[in-house]
């Protein structure tokens, strides 16, 4: 074991509760007000080839799961879906929604306000979307400036996500994405919240509709990279204006995980030294 890794190990042993942090998730459900700062990143030992070394219980997917996210959607590998079968609801929400910034992500709470997502006989109410900058998943080894995740669960708590590439244009963009990055400005820091102005979601779902879904099944692409995650990417794009684009770059930093192996191969990380 390296001298590093020796040092990981023994301060997550040394410090639980940052253990305890780390176990924020996506599918935590959260106290009033509270905003879950994530303790892990993007960046040096708190980055994704070390995510399992920040919880080794609760991550343990992070480096030994074998269907993770995100990854190279190459036309071989895929299955596709008519974007009018993938049944979503995406209501209006006149009063805007929360809008936080959680260190690893800036994301809109959308529990309770109506999205949903009906996929084979199951049904989905969406809990968040939020952002990755450059996208995630890969279009044929081209990652594009962000990618957008929409973040749905069912009644036992099994996920699915809508993923969206958005790429940058000289005129505005999306009206959706214009007004949610409108209030960036608000949450700067960690921790910080605000509340958006009055979303839309129909110029977006017609967009969808007009497409195809990429579909496979991954996981989670935070810790505790979570599988049996139903994963939808269209393959249409959603647009954003450069000069928007730049302040929410100012604060989102730099927040993807590396392309993962195909689904059934080996973890990557499971591979090194071996
Ligand atoms: C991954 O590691 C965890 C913890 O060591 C273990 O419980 C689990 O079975 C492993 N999963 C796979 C797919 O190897
Ligand atoms: C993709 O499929 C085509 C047609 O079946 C095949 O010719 C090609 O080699 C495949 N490419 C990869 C990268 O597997
Ligand atoms: C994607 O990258 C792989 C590995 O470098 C290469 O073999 C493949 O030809 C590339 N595919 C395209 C479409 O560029
Ligand atoms: C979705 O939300 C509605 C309204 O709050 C609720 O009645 C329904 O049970 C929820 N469905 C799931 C799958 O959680
Ligand atoms: C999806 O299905 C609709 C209705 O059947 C059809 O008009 C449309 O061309 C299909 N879209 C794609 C991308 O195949």
């Amino acid at each position: 074991m390296s001298r590093m890794l020796k040092l990981l190990f023994a301060s997550s042993l040394a410090i639980p509760a940052l253990a305890f942090c780390g176990g924020h998730t996506y599918l935590d459900t959260r106290a009033e007000g509270e905003v879950p700062v994530s303790t892990f990143g993007y960046i040096g030992t708190q980055g994704p080839v070390l995510w399992a070394q920040l919880n080794q219980t609760a991550n343990a997917l992070c480096s030994n799961g074998t269907r993770q996210s995100p990854i190279n959607l190459t036309p071989n590998g895929t299955t596709y879906v008519n974007g009018t079968h993938v049944h979503l609801q995406l209501p209006a929400v006149p009063k805007g929604a929360v809008f936080e910034n959680l260190g690893s992500t800036v994301e809109v709470v959308m529990t309770g306000l109506g999205s949903s997502l009906a996929l084979d006989g199951t049904s989905y109410n969406m809990t968040q979307f939020h952002f990755h900058h450059p996208a995630e998943h890969l279009d044929n080894n081209v990652s594009l400036p962000l990618e957008m995740h929409m973040v749905f669960a069912g009644s036992s708590q099994e996920m699915a996500v809508v993923g969206i590439h958005v790429d940058l244009v000289d005129s505005p963009g999306f009206e959706l994405l214009e007004t949610v990055f409108s209030s960036i400005y608000n949450i700067p820091t960690p921790g910080s919240t605000t509340v958006t102005k009055e979303l839309h979601f129909h110029e977006m779902h017609e967009i969808l509709d007009a497409g195809e879904f990429r579909r496979y099944t991954g996981s989670l692409t935070t810790p505790p990279c979570t599988e049996g995650v139903k994963w939808l990417v269209s393959t249409q794009k959603l647009s954003l204006s450069r000069q928007t684009f730049e302040a929410a770059q100012d604060i989102i930093g730099f927040n993807a995980r590396f392309p993962q192996n195909n689904p059934g191969e080996p973890n990557l990380l499971s591979l090194v030294h071996t």
